[in-house]
């Protein structure tokens, strides 16, 4: 339903909403909104097919989307940013509590009187000479103790596709929100007004850009940027920073992982859910398959970014993905590094910023070994294999419904969640950090996922591959004091029975001559069989100054060449010199968090140190 407004839309002027949107405090907040942004007209979305067909037809009629050939890329759509707005901006996020130390040195802060003040003066007339959307988007399954609603209020229709495909919403979550059910506003605006016949540009932006949470409001506000997570609200500004708040004062996680289901070939299920860091190996680890001479175990996806984890009855923890889709990294992804990926692409798909082919399909880098002769690259202009620049950006992604993927669990909209045996936390590390460990108990598990070091991606901007902490791959994502976080993961291994086991992996370690020392992809099956194995009970291991590890024969190796009895040692090998500098990082970590530091892990630190040292 769209209505249109009044040009500079008087406070008086009524607002027609749908008859299924009667929740008071939501029509006073879009209200509000209406008299802030004043858009030319206001439309509530209900997620309908017709409805996301117009919005589609009319982008490509704008250049804001090119459609693919839909014999080879049925439904499928292209969008092309602004060179300047092509991923998470971490240096313009900002959480803004009350006490500057709530938010903690994790955190950008500014206090929250301000940033509304400077936030009003943006958001004023922004939306002039555009559609502004309305889009109530449940994370998690529709009704599911789990999930929580949010309401997105966007003037960007790319947005409002996008968050159909990664969120369920639109009309039905409306119904479920009623009249007085609770709701996490979400704001957003590209920050581009038009005045009146101006031609809009092709990707609307703004330079001056802010991504900005509330924690105590549990409120969200985004200027100046169309790009994923900086416009997507539903998925970091509220999945994980506002729910991570949430989390945190009723008791459960939310977290930057995957969560994957492994099946034995005797039937017996395991979940585990892990933590990398973005462009790390989550959307990969979500949907391997595990090597042939695996014949018998199955591998199935629940989620590839985000898990919402809660205590249950039974003394373990349970986990839903509040996610419907895959935002995922399209570089890199080949049927021979993730073919479930390919196979979930193969239609209904919007592509940002990957290259397109002369037959109006898609191509990235790494997606086949030889590049096509001819393409248009992610900036709209010809690229030949001798341009000597990607043809994809680094950071293209594609957004695609997760009900597509071949591996998906048949748990994955289960509303009470997947039971969690083990956690794992992996980094990128070229060097040094072994490829997996076992924590010995939760207490050291948590120092470990706390002192996570990896190699930054072009995930988020800034510079990329060097090493920087990124506890439990949470950094750019926790919304609160990183300190108090830990505090609450030594609380959570209290309040279950059963704490699932604790395991860190590393599949980045380069030999000298730069390459991978493992193969990784579908061989981290031989892993993940360990580690489900010591969850069990079933396999044996090795202590180390880090934690147990396996020994050689304690991997599953059959059908596996060229990891030789010497490459594993060197594998696994823990090199005194760089342990002592990560022993100092550490330190550092904790100095710059000693405010809030649980005493624990600082003892924690001073055992490892100590065990190192023999
Ligand atoms: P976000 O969506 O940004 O949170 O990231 P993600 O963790 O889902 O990242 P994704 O799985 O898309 O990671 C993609 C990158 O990781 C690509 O560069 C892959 O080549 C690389 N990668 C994934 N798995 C492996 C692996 O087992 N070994 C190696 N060497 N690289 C891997
Ligand atoms: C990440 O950067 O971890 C992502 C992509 O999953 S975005 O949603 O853009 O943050
Ligand atoms: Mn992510």
């Amino acid at each position: 339903m769209t209505q249109r407004t009044a040009a500079a839309l008087a406070a008086t002027e009524p607002i027609h909403f749908p008859d299924y949107v009667n929740h008071a405090k939501a029509r006073d907040w879009i209200a509000q909104v209406i008299a802030l942004c004043k858009p030319a007209n206001v439309h509530f979305v209900d997620g309908s097919d017709e409805e996301n067909a117009r919005l589609c037809d009319e982008m490509v009629a704008s250049g804001m989307l090119i459609k693919l050939d839909s014999a080879l890329r049925p439904n499928s759509y292209l969008a092309r940013s602004h060179p300047s707005d092509v991923a998470r901006m971490e240096d313009r996020t900002f959480v803004c509590s009350r006490e500057r130390d709530d938010a903690g040195p994790n955190n950008n802060w500014v206090d929250p009187v301000q940033m509304k003040a400077t936030l009003t003066r943006l958001f004023d007339g922004c939306m002039r000479g555009r559609t502004m959307y309305v889009i109530a988007f449940s994370m998690g399954p529709l009704g599911s103790h789990i999930a929580h609603i949010g309401i997105e209020i966007t003037d960007s229709p790319y947005v409002v596709v996008n968050m159909r495909i990664m969120t369920r919403m639109g009309r039905a979550v409306w119904e479920v929100l009623g009249a007085g059910g609770e709701f996490v506003p979400a704001l957003h605006s590209v920050g581009r007004p038009l005045k009146p016949g101006e031609k809009d540009d092709l990707w609307p932006n703004n330079p001056d850009k802010y991504i900005v949470q509330f924690p105590e409001e549990k409120s969200i506000w985004s200027f100046g940027s169309g790009y994923g997570g900086n416009a997507l609200l539903g998925k970091k500004c509220f999945a994980l920073r506002i729910a991570s708040v949430l989390a945190r004062e009723q008791g459960w996680l939310a977290e930057h992982m995957l969560i994957l289901g492994l099946e034995s070939p005797q039937g017996e299920k395991t979940y585990v859910a892990a933590a990398f860091p973005s462009a790390c190996g989550k959307t990969n680890l979500a949907m391997l398959i595990p090597p042939k001479a695996f014949g018998g175990w199955k591998a199935t996806t629940v989620g590839e970014d985000i898990a919402w984890i809660k205590p249950g009855k039974d003394g373990r923890f349970y986990a839903i993905n509040p996610e419907a889709g895959y935002f995922g990294v399209a570089p890199g992804t080949s049927y021979s590094t993730n073919p479930n990926a390919m196979d979930t692409l193969k239609a209904n798909v919007i592509f940002t910023n990957v290259a397109l082919t002369p037959e109006g399909d898609v191509w990235w880098e790494g997606m086949t070994k030889t590049a096509p002769a001819k393409l248009i690259d992610w900036q709209g202009k010809e690229w030949t294999p001798a341009s000597g620049r990607p043809a994809a950006h680094p950071n293209a992604r594609f957004t695609v419904p997760a009900s597509q993927c071949p591996s998906i669990d048949s748990n994955w909209e289960n509303p009470d969640g997947v039971p969690i045996s083990a956690f794992i936390f992996g980094g990128r590390r070229s060097t040094g950090v072994p490829l997996v460990v076992e924590a010995f108990n939760w207490n050291y598990g948590v120092y470990m996922a706390a002192t996570m070091g990896s190699e930054t991606t072009a995930a988020t901007t800034g510079k990329v591959g060097v090493v920087r902490r990124d506890p439990f791959a949470m950094l750019p994502f926790c919304g609160y004091h990183m300190g108090d976080y830990f505090n609450h993961w030594l609380q959570m291994g209290h309040v279950v029975e059963n704490p699932p086991k604790v395991f860190c992996v590393n599949w980045f370690r380069l030999d000298q001559d730069g390459n991978f020392l493992w193969p990784g992809f579908g061989e981290n099956m031989r892993v993940l069989k360990w580690i489900v194995e010591r969850v069990n009970g079933r396999v044996g291991a090795k202590e180390s100054p880090l934690g147990w590890m396996p020994r050689y024969e304690d991997i599953e190796w059959t059908g596996l060449e060229g990891v030789t009895r010497a490459q594993f040692s060197e594998l696994m090998s823990v090199d005194a010199k760089l342990w002592q500098e990560e022993l100092q990082a550490h330190a550092e970590l904790f100095d710059k968090l000693k405010s809030r530091l649980p005493r624990q892990l600082v003892l924690k630190r001073e055992l490892f140190g100590m065990s190192l040292w023999h």
